[in-house]
């Protein structure tokens, strides 16, 4: 064993969502670190995040937190701009020592490909409510103009396995068509759920727009925290991936398996004055 590196090592990397929308996050992490165990969470009971505040969202946040700690994950990833806006300040206070990676929307990459110099994002009432992204703003947008949508409906259509369905279609043409004309050359998809309906914006904006999916960024940052602590898991073979939900256990594993090409072990899990608990 390598002298740095930590007995937690072996333990699962923790991975959550409102629901689905955190696989496109937990594909990227896979594939960087496929000898890893993961334990993903989507809490599809209350999908979706996007409408409900910052307030509500963080208590949900942190429940989902103090499950995930129970079961001993040894980072969590907040694979949800949503959650991450409302709770990754504050989870980070409550918890110092503690490694957590959440998602902002991807400006940064955005701001330094654009030609035209105008970039839209697409990202959840709450996501842009949040300090979080004003504070992305303040860093990095500079001179670019930034075009904004929130994309209402569009989440709980890919829950509902219709990512790139007629409805997903109907409210990404009106979030993009009014800002095509803008000369927008980059689009940033500041929600984990969007990337699944990468082929229907595609097709709206055309192929000489690009898209920016932050999911291969977040795996290397983790991959960067796991290391600088000892936490990487040594193992060769592939690890597991556990899933977890609020909502219905078969629905999660089917998701899992349509999305991420692959059959997984989904468990159902109950809320309970306010807490996460396995359910009987
Ligand atoms: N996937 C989430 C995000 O990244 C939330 C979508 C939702 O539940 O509204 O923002």
């Amino acid at each position: 064993m390598n002298p740095n590196q930590s007995p937690a090592a072996k333990a699962p990397i923790g991975v959550f969502d409102s629901g689905v929308g955190g696989l496109s996050v937990l594909r990227e992490l896979r594939r960087a670190m496929p000898g890893e165990d993961y334990l993903y969470l989507g809490d599809q009971i209350n999908v979706p995040y996007g409408p409900r505040g910052l307030e509500e969202v963080r208590d949900l946040s942190e429940a989902i937190v103090r499950f995930l700690m129970a079961q001993q994950v040894k980072l969590i990833v907040i694979a949800c701009n949503t959650a991450s806006a409302a709770a990754l300040k504050p989870l980070r206070e409550a918890y110092p020592d503690f490694p957590f990676v959440g998602l902002e929307p991807a400006l940064k990459p955005a701001v330094e490909h654009t030609e035209t110099r105008v970039v839209g994002v697409l990202a959840t009432p709450t996501t842009f409510e949040g300090p979080l992204y004003e504070s992305v703003v303040e860093r990095f947008a500079g001179d670019v103009t930034i075009l904004k949508s929130t994309c209402p409906g569009l989440a709980s259509e890919i829950e509902a396995g219709r990512w790139n369905g007629a409805e997903a279609e109907r409210i990404l043409r009106e979030a993009l068509e009014p800002m095509l004309p803008q000369g927008l050359d980059t689009v940033v998809l500041g929600c984990t759920h969007y990337p699944f309906a990468f082929e229907t914006i595609l097709k709206i904006t055309g192929p000489g727009v690009r898209l920016i999916d932050p999911a291969p960024a977040i795996a290397l940052r983790v991959q960067n925290v796991l290391t600088e602590r000892g936490l990487l898991n040594p193992r060769e073979a592939d690890g597991a991936v556990r899933y977890l939900t609020s909502g219905e256990a078969a629905e999660m594993a089917l998701r899992a398996e349509q999305l991420l090409g692959e059959r997984g072990e989904a468990t159902a899990l109950r809320w309970q004055a306010g807490e996460l608990r396995l359910a009987d």
